[in-house]
This record gives structure tokens, sequence and C-alpha cells, in this order.
């Protein structure tokens, strides 16, 4: 264990993000970096700490470009239970089976509008739009107001890398002021959608205020559009970059849920998540103060060479091991079936109506910042 080493994003700036992961894996597996942040990337770690909720608070996922955080993820048991309880029902196996044929036929659109042998920024047309239009289709939000999702949300996380930018700042508010508009509506109209359900739940158990509700809102929001379009954008850039894997996928279209599951272990959407600990703890010789904050490094965990043979290769083969991309624990992400249904949506789609994928000629934007890894744009050329 080495103290005050380099922190992550210099780590990851000077060596590259898959060196630097290898890096932590030989040297420093759980060491505190320059900013004072402990970080956690051996998998076994990762998930002991995600497990013990009572040890290591979600209070840590407070801050940030929200201020006094996000309602639930941000929240520990009790309250993090019954809030987890609210929302439950929207992502249960047979909500999931009831949203499939329309996920599957906005997929399929959204295809068929992409043209053959033309570079096309596929973020545009298909990565972005599909998330956002089925989360915003939970919550009620009407279709034309839905690309408005993407602005604020790009916006929300854009502000994390400047957040003294004011058109941020701007969309922020009118994002707020959107969300509290939509919650009065529904508090007086209710209907049969996720903002209706969080407004209800106000009135009856004051369990949320208003405040929180906007909150919940734009955690959905997010939580549910920009990490899946990610998700997607991740892996077909590994499939434009290795062709033989789009081949191996339109030969067996079975292959695709294992594609999805690879891309989410080697280019984990959700990079890291924070908890502080409630106590003093020692992991492995390791002594972790009351009250000091642990990065846990999704990513890395999902590189763990004692889990993962050749971990920093793509393999549509490997002996599946379950990852943590989707965090551990309590918190576990709610809206993971959904995250998976919709990328097996978009793939089938693409894999049926395309022969070859490569890269186009423009160059790819990946995001800025190290929370989210994907794309903000990524020109391919389908056959
Ligand atoms: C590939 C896509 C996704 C990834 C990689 C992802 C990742 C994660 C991770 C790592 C967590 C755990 C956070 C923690 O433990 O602190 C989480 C929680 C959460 N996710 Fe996702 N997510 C995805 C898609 C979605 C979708 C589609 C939705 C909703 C429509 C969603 C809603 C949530 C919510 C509400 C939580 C908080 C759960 C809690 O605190 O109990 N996510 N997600």
């Amino acid at each position: 264990m080495a103290v005050g080493e380099p922190s992550l994003r210099e780590g990851i700036r000077a060596l590259g993000r898959d060196a630097f992961i290898a890096e932590l894996h030989e040297e420093r597996p759980l060491y505190k970096d320059a900013s004072g942040f402990w970080i956690a990337s051996r998998f076994e770690d990762v998930r002991a700490i995600l497990l013990d909720h009572e040890g290591f608070s979600s209070a840590a996922m407070a801050g940030g470009p929200m201020g006094g955080g996000f309602p639930l993820l941000s929240d520990d048991p009790p309250r993090h239970s019954v809030l987890r309880g609210l929302l439950a029902k929207a992502f249960t196996p047979a909500a999931m089976d009831q949203m499939r044929p329309n996920i599957e036929r906005m997929a399929a659109d959204l295809a068929a509008a992409i043209p053959v042998g033309v570079e096309v920024d596929i973020v545009e047309k298909m990565t972005a739009p599909l998330p956002v239009a089925v989360i915003a289709g939970m919550m009620g939000v009407p279709a034309e107001r839905a690309m408005d999702f993407k602005r604020w949300s790009n916006a929300i996380m854009g502000i994390q890398d400047n957040p003294f930018e004011s058109g941020r700042l701007q969309m922020l508010m009118e994002l707020r002021a959107y969300f509290a508009d939509l919650a009065a509506e529904r508090r007086a109209a209710p209907g049969d959608d996720l903002v209706s359900a969080l407004t209800r739940v106000r009135e009856t158990t004051e369990t949320l205020t208003d405040e929180q509700v906007v909150g919940f809102c734009i955690l959905l929001m997010i939580a549910g559009n920009e990490t899946t379009t990610n998700l997607l954008g991740n892996l077909l850039s590994r499939l434009a970059r290795a062709p033989e894997g789009w081949a191996a996928l339109r030969a067996e279209p079975a292959l695709i849920e294992a594609a999805i599951e690879e891309s989410l272990r080697i280019d984990s959407p959700a990079q890291m998540i924070m908890r502080r600990a409630t106590a003093d703890v020692t992991i492995e010789g390791v002594a972790i103060g009351a009250g000091e904050a642990v990065m846990i490094y999704l990513a890395s965990a999902n590189r763990d060479p004692a889990r993962w043979s050749d971990p920093a290769n793509f393999d549509l083969v490997r002996e599946r091991d379950r990852h943590v991309a989707f965090g551990h624990g309590v918190h576990t992400c709610i809206g993971a079936p959904l995250a998976r249904m919709e990328a097996k949506a978009a793939m089938s789609a693409l894999v049926a109506r395309f022969s070859s994928i490569r890269l186009g000629e423009t160059k790819g934007q990946r995001l800025a910042g190290g929370l989210l890894y994907g794309f903000r744009s990524l020109p391919v050329v389908f056959g």
C-alpha cells in the first residue's frame, strides 16, 4: 500500500485507462491517493465494501452537481429501503415484459432509418434516442419534450467538468423548473407513471419533500439514459474495431446477450461510485479511518486478473462470471433489467438489418470526466 500516490484522474491521464487499471492490480489495489480518497480496485474488496452498507455509507454519493445528492442513491437503509420500494414496481419482470414490444418496435424503427454505406453518428441515431424515449415514457413526459431530456442530462453531467459554465447552470434550472411543474401537474391529475407515483407518496407519507421529488426525477432521467447510451456506444465501438465480432453476432444472435455483458464488464459505463467509512475498518491489512471516503473503482474490479483471465481482452465467448458494472448489494442498479432489455433490442435490430459495421472517417468524441465512460458522438458506417 502506498499513501499519497497520484490521484485517479492524474493516473489515468498519464498512463491511459487500461494501463492504469493494470498497474493498480499489480501494485496498489487499495491505496490512498493524493486527493485523500481511498481507491478500491480489487473485485473481492469492492464486493465486500458494497455489501457492507452499515460500514460504508452511500451518503458519500451526495454532492456533485446536484448539491444535496439524489434521494435513494445517497440514502442508507432504512430510508433507502422505503424509497427503493417506491420504484421497485416499475422494474419487475412483469413490467419489463409489458414494455418489451414497444421498446423493440422503437429500436427497429430507429435502425430502419439508418442508411447503408453512409457515415452516421450512432449516438444521435440510436444510442441516445432509444433510452431517452423509454425513460420519458415511464415518467409520462410527452414525446415532444423527450430530446430536451438529453440536452438537460448532458448539461448536468457536463457540470462535473466545468461547474461554472453559465449555459449549464441555466439548463439545470430549466430542468428543475420543468420537473417541479410536472410534479404539480401530476399531483392535481395523477396518471399511471413514475412521477405520479412519487407525488402520491409525497401526499400520503410525507416521505419525500417537493424538492426531493424533483431530485428523484433528475436521478431517473440521468440514470435511465446516459448510462445505457454509454453501454451501447462502447459495445458498438468495440465491434466496429473488430469486425469478426459483428459477423459472429449475425451468425448467432444468441451471442448478443454475452456481448452486452462483456461490454459492461470491460468498458463499465459507470466507472466508479463512492462510499464513506462509518467506523475505523481494516481491509486486507489496510486501515481505513471513520469518515474517510472510498472510491469504488467498478471498472477496475471488472478487470481483476484474479477473476478473469486476460481481463483487458474483449472476448465474446469467455466463461461468464458476474461483474459489478451495476454495483452490488442494496443499491444494485434497479434499472439493470431495463438497460439490458434496451441494449438487446437495439443490438438485435442493428444486427438484423446490417451485415457489417466500421468506424467512420470522423473521429468519435469520448465523454470528458472520469465517472461515466462512453461516447458523446460515434460516427460509424454500416454495410
Ligand atoms: C448500462 C446501464 C446502467 C448502468 C451501468 C448503471 C449503473 C448503476 C450503478 C453502478 C448503480 C449503483 C450505485 C451505487 O451503488 O451507489 C446504479 C444505481 C441505480 N440505477 Fe442504474 N445503471 C444503468 C441503467 C439504469 C437505468 C436504465 C435506470 C432507470 C431507468 C437506472 C436507475 C438506477 C437507480 C434509480 C439507481 C439507484 C438504486 C439505489 O440506490 O438503490 N439505471 N446504476
